[in-house]
């Protein structure tokens, strides 16, 4: 019965994940264009993107802790912690890991911009670019689900949100990367 639980909690909170990625990493791409309406302000886009990219790390950490304490998959604390070290799957969980260390620093480097040097943040910010793609490369190979017809849905969802995304910010070219609500108010 736990067994099940841990499958199902794995199994869920990752793709909550993919989607609260695939949320955050889109607002951060519209809030750097310039668009904006009454209805729909630019600190709108950057307040999404922030409670968003916090609340991702809870199922993160749920989906990661699921997967080590999960004895079919009995992965283990170092296949979480070293890419490649993963006895199962080792390419797909390691792709997972990569780009989980990838959140953790955007997140921390987030939480500590007021100390560190714009350059150095806007840095690891650009890292975000192989994030994701890395977290939806991981999601298509290792699922359980992720040739299943619904999850092949969501997975194109996710993928068109974020190219349309992506290709918006790149068209906009006044686009700048912002440094938050002051700039944002500007
Ligand atoms: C240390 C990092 C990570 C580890 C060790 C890990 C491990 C795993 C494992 C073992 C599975 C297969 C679960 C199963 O199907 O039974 C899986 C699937 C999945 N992972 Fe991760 N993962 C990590 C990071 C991430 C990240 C950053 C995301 C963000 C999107 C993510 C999203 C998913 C999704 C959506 C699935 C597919 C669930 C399904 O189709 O059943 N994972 N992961």
């Amino acid at each position: 019965m736990s067994d099940q639980i841990l499958w199902f909690a794995a199994r869920g909170a990752g793709i909550v994940s993919l989607l609260m990625l695939t949320a955050s990493a889109s607002f951060g791409l519209v809030t750097v264009t310039r668009f904006q309406s009454a209805g729909w302000p630019r600190l709108f886009n950057y307040e999404m993107h922030r409670r968003i990219s916090l609340l991702s790390v809870l199922f993160l950490t749920t989906h990661v802790l699921a997967a080590i304490l999960d004895p079919y998959l009995k992965l283990g604390l170092a296949a979480a912690l070293v890419p490649f070290a993963s006895s199962w799957k080792p390419v797909p969980v390691a792709l997972g890991v990569i780009s989980l260390y990838l959140v953790v620093a955007l997140i921390a480097s987030s939480l500590l911009r007021r100390r560190l040097s714009q350059r150095v943040w806007r840095l690891v910010h650009w890292s975000s670019y192989l994030m994701w793609p890395l977290a939806f490369a991981h999601t298509v190979t290792s699922g359980t689900d992720a040739l299943a017809p619904w999850m092949l849905v969501v997975e194109a969802v996710c993928l068109a949100i974020v190219s349309g995304a992506a290709t918006w910010r790149w068209v906009d070219r006044g686009a700048t990367m912002v440094l938050g609500p002051r700039a944002l108010a500007r």
